[in-house]
C-alpha cells in the first residue's frame, strides 16, 4: 500500500488555514497555494538521491554533495494544478512541466482525457503530480494511469487537501504511488466537495466566481 504522508509543517499549516478561509480573495489565495506548494515541495524532495563530488572552494577541495538521481517532472492536473506549478518550480526550475485536463463523463461517470502533453523523456524522469484538491480521486488515479502508460516509473501526488474517499481510490489504483496532503479532512459532501475543504480550488484560484 502506498504511503499517505500529512505535512504538519507549521508553516505548513498556518498557510493552509489561510487557503481554508472564505475571506481570502483571489490575489492572496494564489499566493498562498504557491507557497503551500513550495513548502510541500521541500519536503518531498527529502529523498532525492545525492552522490559526493569535490568541489574547489576558494580556500579548500570540499567534499560535497549534489543531485545525482533522476531529472524531474511535474505535472498539473488542470486548471486547478496549475497553481501549484510555479512553487514547485521554485525550488526545482530545472524540473520539465507536463500538463493533464481530464473531464468527468456524465454517462460512465469515468475521467476521459482532453488534453496530455509530456515532456519527451517521460522515462528519464520523476514525477510530481499536483492537484489542490483529492476529492473521490478519479482524476488522480486517471493522470497517474495516464502517466505511467506513458512510460513514468516514478510518480508522487502532491494536494493541500484530501478527502479519506480520495486517498482509498487512489492507493488502491497505484499501491505504488505515495500520496502528500498538507490536510486530510473529513468527507465529501453529495457534490463532491471536500468538506469541509476550502471550496472550488480553481474557482478561488482564477476568481471565476
Ligand atoms: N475540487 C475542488 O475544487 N474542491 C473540492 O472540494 C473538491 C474538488
Amino acid at each position: 500500500m502506498s504511503n499517505l504522508i500529512v505535512l504538519d509543517h507549521p508553516l505548513i499549516q498556518h498557510k493552509l488555514t489561510m487557503i481554508r478561509d472564505h475571506r481570502t480573495g483571489t490575489k492572496a489565495f494564489r499566493e498562498l497555494v504557491d507557497e503551500v506548494a513550495m513548502l510541500m515541495a521541500f519536503e518531498i524532495t527529502r529523498d532525492l538521491a545525492l552522490e559526493e563530488v569535490d568541489v574547489e572552494t576558494p580556500v579548500a577541495t570540499a567534499k560535497a554533495k549534489r543531485l545525482s538521481g533522476k531529472k524531474l517532472g511535474i505535472v498539473p492536473i488542470l486548471r486547478a494544478g496549475l497553481g501549484m506549478v510555479n512553487g514547485v518550480l521554485k525550488l526545482i526550475p530545472a524540473a520539465k512541466v507536463g500538463h493533464i485536463g481530464l473531464y468527468r463523463d456524465p454517462q460512465t461517470l469515468q475521467p476521459v482525457e482532453y488534453y496530455v502533453k509530456m515532456p519527451p523523456d517521460i522515462k528519464e524522469r520523476d514525477f510530481i503530480i499536483v492537484d489542490p484538491m483529492l476529492a473521490t480521486g478519479g482524476s488522480a488515479a486517471a493522470a497517474i494511469t495516464s502517466l505511467k502508460q506513458r512510460g513514468a516509473v516514478n510518480i508522487k501526488l502532491m494536494c493541500l487537501i484530501g478527502a479519506p474517499e480520495g486517498v482509498k481510490a487512489v492507493q488502491e489504483a497505484h499501491p505504488d504511488v505515495d500520496i502528500y496532503l498538507a490536510a486530510l479532512d473529513e468527507k465529501l459532501n453529495e457534490h463532491g466537495y471536500i468538506i469541509p475543504g476550502l471550496g472550488d480550488a480553481g474557482d478561488r484560484l482564477f476568481g471565476t466566481k
